[in-house]
């Protein structure tokens, strides 16, 4: 990856998670995490129309790695003795609301971006939380996710590299979708009590994964100069550039009938999840 997990790593002073305690808490995470590995389904859409070989394995691949991480989070709110439950309604828009209409788009936006943020909010939660059978199971979800976020940041470094104008585009959407994590930062601090150690720490958490997505667009060459150094006029110019040119809109790719990301929590396998010996492939791949 474009940046090392110590880049990636913020600083709790050493506040903790406790799986007892903040239990509701930790379940609520584990639900948006849930939602956000069912919409895996997606990779079929990126399968289909992937542009070469490389980008077909990696999509077929991601597909089966995503579907383990379902299992991964069923585990958790197992052993916090929570149950699944709907996502927040922000979650489900970033991450199954829109879909990019361009491989490029999706590289650059969903993988690289969109996964590394994930990657950081999952690193956060291995960091603070006091409960080792969790944090085993996300040390090793999160070597998966690695290779997805490195994948979009190598593809989308070599399309700005191919094609230059491509790069005004894909910033603009950038631009977008950091507003969206800053929004989620913004709901997060009004509902979730201010005065907990690692809750507390959230501004300066999502200060901080906003700057990690600034230095891997700078790497990827889709940013040439710091956010700091855009104008307002210039962000606002970009932003029209993307919408403009763009066909990534909610209303045209809303999906169009009952899907998995819809359905999921009413799913015989999330209601009642697999026994052990039903979980080979889980094992396979570990
Ligand atoms: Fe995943
Ligand atoms: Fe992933």
């Amino acid at each position: 990856m474009l940046l090392t997990r110590e880049e990636m790593t913020f600083d709790f002073g050493g506040a903790r998670l406790d799986p007892a305690g903040d239990r509701k808490l930790l379940a609520w995470m584990m639900n948006q995490f849930l939602y956000g590995e069912v919409t895996g389904i997606q990779c079929g859409h990126w399968l289909y129309g992937a542009p070469d070989l490389e980008a077909a394995r990696f999509f077929s691949r991601q597909a089966v790695e995503e579907f383990q991480h379902v299992d991964n989070f069923l585990r958790i709110l197992e052993l916090l003795g929570e149950r699944p439950a709907e996502a927040h309604g922000l979650v489900r828009f970033l991450t199954s609301g829109m879909m990019p209409s361009t491989f490029e788009e999706h590289v650059c936006l969903e993988m690289a971006l969109g996964e590394g943020f994930v990657l950081m909010a999952l690193y956060a939660i291995i960091d603070t939380v006091a409960h080792e059978e969790i944090r085993a199971i996300l040390t090793r979800a999160v070597k998966q996710e690695e290779r997805h976020v490195d994948f979009g940041e190598r593809r989308t470094a070599a399309a700005v590299r191919q094609r230059p104008a491509l790069r005004r585009r894909l910033l603009g959407l950038s631009l977008v979708s950091t507003w969206g994590v800053r929004r989620l930062g913004a709901f997060m601090r009004k509902r979730l009590p201010a005065e907990h150690p690692v809750l507390s720490a959230l501004p300066g958490f999502l200060r901080f994964t906003v700057d990690c997505a600034e230095k891997r667009l700078l790497r990827m060459g889709v940013l040439k100069r710091p956010f700091a150094e855009l104008g307002a006029l210039e962000k606002t110019a970009n932003v029209a550039e993307a919408y403009g040119t763009s066909l990534l809109s909610a209303p045209l790719r809303l999906l169009p009938r009952k899907r998995l990301t819809d359905t999921y929590l009413r799913d015989a396998a999330v209601r009642q999840p697999a026994a052990p010996e039903d979980k080979e492939h889980v094992r396979l791949v570990r």
